[in-house]
């Protein structure tokens, strides 16, 4: 059990996050398949079942400290744009929520919340590899190399 009320707070946010993710790429699956770009939109679809994931392990992890979980602030989607511009958008996110992790890992580290840090390292890491994956794809579009660039 936590007493601490910012840890709650920080799985909060973190859930918010992760739907917030699971919209926006489940979003752009769908309309990047309306495209004529089913590759790029099973991609998509794959990261959104990632953060789905995600957000089911912080589920989890709140009900485990006793607390409902209370995402309240989902995103509105950002669909406006070529596909390299929605790549942009994606690459984005996936920074913010790479720096929103750390913060989370770095005050568990101050109060020397083992446990909780474990927890937030290993999203930490994963977000990382998101983000490093989705810049390997936006590159490749940019330069052409791939099949479905518009
Ligand atoms: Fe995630
Ligand atoms: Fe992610």
């Amino acid at each position: 059990m936590t007493q601490d009320l910012a840890i709650l707070g920080y799985l909060g946010r973190a859930l918010s996050f992760e739907l917030s993710a699971v919209q926006q790429y489940l979003s752009l699956a769908k309309l990047l398949d309306l495209r004529g770009m089913p590759q790029a939109g099973e991609k998509f679809r794959h990261e959104a079942q990632e953060e789905m994931q995600h957000a089911e392990r912080i589920i989890g992890r709140m009900l485990a400290l006793n607390a409902a979980p209370n995402a309240s602030s989902i995103r509105p989607v950002r669909l406006n744009g070529s596909l390299p511009e929605l790549m942009k958008h994606a690459a984005e996110l996936e920074a913010e929520i790479v720096t929103f992790y750390d913060q989370a890992v770095r005050y568990c580290s101050r109060t020397q919340d083992h446990e909780n840090r474990i927890f937030f390292e290993t999203l930490l890491r994963e977000e990382q590899q998101h983000a490093a994956e989705i810049e390997v794809w936006r590159q490749q579009i940019e330069t052409g190399h791939t099949t479905e660039s518009n």
